[in-house]
């Protein structure tokens, strides 16, 4: 209890106010599974300190519940609110730190975000992931490899990013599967394909988490980024992004997913400048390269 949430309030309204906290925390005494158990009495403990520290009156009480009911309303298989309700109070980033802390030159990891979307279209070493999302293209190359060095070869790579537009395939509305693929690391531990050159866009916002964000003052958008998730056997999935130096919004991320080591430099090509794999590219283009370091999954990081 701080002092501004203790002044006023009566010794026997505080020992009320404490003894219901304990019964609570004691109800789950006898819980079987210690974890669980540990998980269900912090949970109170920290409710019930939040509660009481900002006296919360009823009325706010009731607002709560309607933005919790809102938020699973608007949630389906393709929108989903409680990711972004995470992801813009820090939760998602703090959870992302508690479990995968520095491990040698591993790539950090940052927020999975709330558009990932399972069964990727394949692609070829060298091909578009882009499937007519519109965009400036973007050449990204780079190798995967352990923190021994070692190339990964047949690391698979999930790649999705938004269009120019700062829209997901999965916002168009429509079903069509765009700006997003997997492909998997060669022999060599190396990998290329064509994107886009990320952008910047707000959350969405015409659920109750864009509505707690204009009530505070806070801004939607996001810094440009390109996700990624790289799974291999023997290492820890990583899931990041890599990001646009230069983007003034690296520093107001609206869900805290910048890191420094995952600003990466998006060199632009004028238009008629030759691409490295022959294509013809009408206009101009960007290259980037991200060398991926996975740490070893039998550390728990
Ligand atoms: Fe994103």
């Amino acid at each position: 209890m701080t002092l501004s949430s203790t002044r006023g309030i009566s010794p026997e309204q505080s020992a009320r106010e404490e003894e219901l906290a304990a019964r609570v925390q004691a109800s789950f005494d006898s819980c079987r599974d210690p974890r669980l158990k540990e998980l269900m009495q912090a949970l109170v403990k920290h409710l019930h300190a939040f509660l009481r520290e900002v006296r919360l009156t009823e009325e706010e009480w009731h607002a709560a519940i309607e933005f919790l009911t809102a938020a699973g309303r608007i949630t389906d298989d393709r929108r989903q609110e409680f990711i972004l309700l995470s992801d813009t109070l820090g939760a998602s980033m703090q959870t992302v730190a508690i479990n995968n802390d520095v491990r040698g030159d591993a790539t950090e990891a940052t927020v999975f975000g709330p558009f990932f979307v399972e069964g990727s279209p394949g692609i070829e070493p060298g091909g578009d992931i882009s499937f007519g999302a519109a965009g400036e293209p973007c050449w990204i190359e780079g190798t995967v490899s352990g923190v021994d060095g070692d190339p990964v070869p047949g690391a698979r790579i999930e790649v999705w990013e938004a269009d120019e537009d700062g829209f997901y395939d999965v916002q168009y509305g429509d079903g069509r599967v765009a700006a997003r693929a997997h492909l998997f690391s060669g022999e060599d531990g190396t990998y290329r394909f064509w994107g886009i050159t990320p952008t910047p866009y707000p959350v969405p916002c015409d659920g109750p988490v864009g509505k707690m964000l204009e009530a505070t003052g806070r801004s939607p958008m996001r810094a440009s980024h390109l996700h990624f998730m790289v799974e291999a056997p023997g290492c820890r999935t990583l899931v990041t992004h890599i990001f646009v130096r230069g983007d003034a919004l690296l520093g107001s991320d609206t869900v805290f997913g910048v890191r420094e080591s995952l600003i990466k430099d998006f060199e632009r090509r004028p238009p008629g400048t030759p691409t490295p794999d022959g294509r013809v590219v009408d206009g101009s283009w960007t290259q980037v390269r991200f060398d991926i370091v996975l740490a070893p999954s039998d550390v728990r990081g």
